[in-house]
């Protein structure tokens, strides 16, 4: 089977391998042996397995928040590989467009790595027209990012010019479009890219950066580097979340899941609590705008999208890691802290002795997080309990109303029977000293989502009242 050393290709061979190669979601190596084996006659060699574009299409069509982010051709390029790794992170669908100009930057094939998805450099690219089509491309995103937006490319979205599938794509799109300028101070401060960015403005283009800094050329320095991806990570996630953020300016401070009490290196003592109704609030709370620490258990559910987490083990680290978050607006302390731990904990994995019989296990009582904050001097404005019980709800629950110096107890019927320890639903009594609410069984997301809203309104009253 003959073969060919694409470093010896000429440019344009090459630069036309590459496009192909690109378009094909292949190395230029694999494409150019998979050409050459066409030639020869022969079936081309199995290829890793690689989703069709239909298949790439679906999967973003589906997905919940979705970036067409359009990279120009800047120095600055390079960021959109950190940027697309935070953005997955977020489980966000990341479709790419590059510009002729950054493909000099980076390439095509390390942008497909990152985003599982092809990257679309040509407007003229019969396949992905016939395909998606740039009409379809430019819609089909929830926010198109241009990064980096280089003085061209502003200019050009400036004065509605569509010569190539990125500003074809930004003049066909009607969703949110970020712009990430990056340029040299000189041409940032230019009158023609000042007059630009007030055009962009009045048509409602939304802006992060340029910051002011170092600047790739040696000696330049200025406004004009591009936001870090981070971010601009975090501008995206603020334009896709518009929902209202009646906590905004509130700080909360969650417990959550059980916690594990060393007996010895293997052993511990520890509960049923998954967490879910913890993590729940703290997500709730996170995107109703509040800024939420989450103090959590050692537990088997993903960490809350819109919370800070810290984890721990012990009721000890527990209380240690609340306390230290204080002072909070709001605090609600849902895990289930374990009453008490062992009063010794063993260096040595304990060992059994034959005939012996078990050791008894001496306990000592834990530290009460909950009571801890009710008595403490920097005591949150609003604090939350939760009593799980299992008989006398509502009685053992006041009780607990008072002995913690809570505002509210949500009493819960934990018996084995009703499976709310692990499971996903929920059914609450809201105790106060107003008097009590029942809630009816619901998932426990909803009733993280109802909670919220008591503590909203409950914040709206007392405005409205000082
Ligand atoms: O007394 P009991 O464990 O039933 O109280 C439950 C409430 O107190 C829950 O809100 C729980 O998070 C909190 N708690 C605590 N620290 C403990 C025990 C319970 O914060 N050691």
């Amino acid at each position: 089977m003959p073969s060919i050393t694409v470093r010896n290709l000429d440019e344009d061979t090459k630069q036309a391998l590459r496009e192909r190669a690109a378009r094909n979601g292949r190395s230029m190596e694999e494409e150019a042996r998979l050409m050459l084996a066409a030639t020869e006659g022969q079936s081309p060699p199995p290829l890793t397995a690689k989703p069709s574009t239909t298949e790439h299409e679906d999967a973003f069509s589906k997905a919940d928040n979705r970036i067409l982010l359009i990279i120009g051709g800047g120095i600055a390029a390079y960021k959109c590989l950190e940027l697309i790794r935070h953005l997955k992170k977020k489980e966000m669908a990341v479709r790419v467009i590059m510009t002729r100009a950054a493909q000099e930057f980076i390439t095509p094939l390390s942008l497909e790595a990152l985003s599982h998805d092809k990257v679309l450099t040509n407007l003229f690219e019969r396949e992905a027209e016939h395909d998606i089509g740039h009409i379809r491309l430019s819609r089909e995103a929830d926010l198109v990012v241009v990064a980096p937006a280089t003085a061209d490319l502003m200019a050009k979205m400036a004065n509605g010019l569509a010569d190539d599938l990125a500003s074809t794509c930004l003049m066909a799109s009607d969703k949110p479009i970020l712009v990430v300028p990056a340029m040299n101070p000189a041409m940032w401060a230019h009158p023609a890219t000042r007059r630009n960015v007030k055009t962009l403005e009045g048509d409602g283009i939304h802006f992060v950066g340029p910051n002011s800094g170092e600047m790739a050329e040696s000696g330049e320095a200025g406004v004009g580097r591009m936001a870090e991806p981070l971010e601009i990570a975090n501008a995206i996630t603020g334009l896709l979340d518009s929902s209202p953020k009646p906590l905004a300016g509130r700080r909360a401070i969650v417990t959550s899941g059980p916690t594990h009490e060393p007996i010895d290196p293997v052993r511990y003592i520890a509960n049923r609590s998954s967490g879910k109704q913890g993590h729940a609030i703290a997500e709730a709370l996170g995107r109703a705008g509040a800024e939420v620490i989450l103090v959590s258990g050692p537990v088997n559910i993903p960490d809350p999208k819109h919370a800070e987490i810290i984890h721990v083990q012990t009721a000890r680290e527990m209380q240690k890691m609340v306390e230290t978050a204080l002072p909070a607006d709001i605090a609600v302390m849902v895990a289930a802290v374990a009453d008490w731990r062992s009063a010794e904990t063993a260096d040595e994995k304990m060992k059994k002795q034959d005939g012996k019989g078990p050791d008894s296990l001496a306990l000592t009582e834990n530290p009460d997080i909950l009571k801890g904050l009710g008595h403490h001097h920097n005591r949150p404005q609003l604090l939350i309990g939760f009593a799980a019980e299992t008989e006398k709800l509502e009685e053992h629950g006041r009780a607990k109303l008072k002995r913690k110096k809570a505002d509210w107890i949500l009493a819960n019927d934990v018996s084995a029977e009703n499976g709310v320890m692990g499971g996903d639903n929920n059914t609450i009594r809201l105790l106060s000293n107003k008097g009590v609410e029942a809630w009816p069984t619901m998932d426990k997301t909803e009733v993280a989502e109802r909670l919220v809203e008591r503590i909203v309104a409950h914040f709206e009253t007392e405005t409205v009242e000082t």
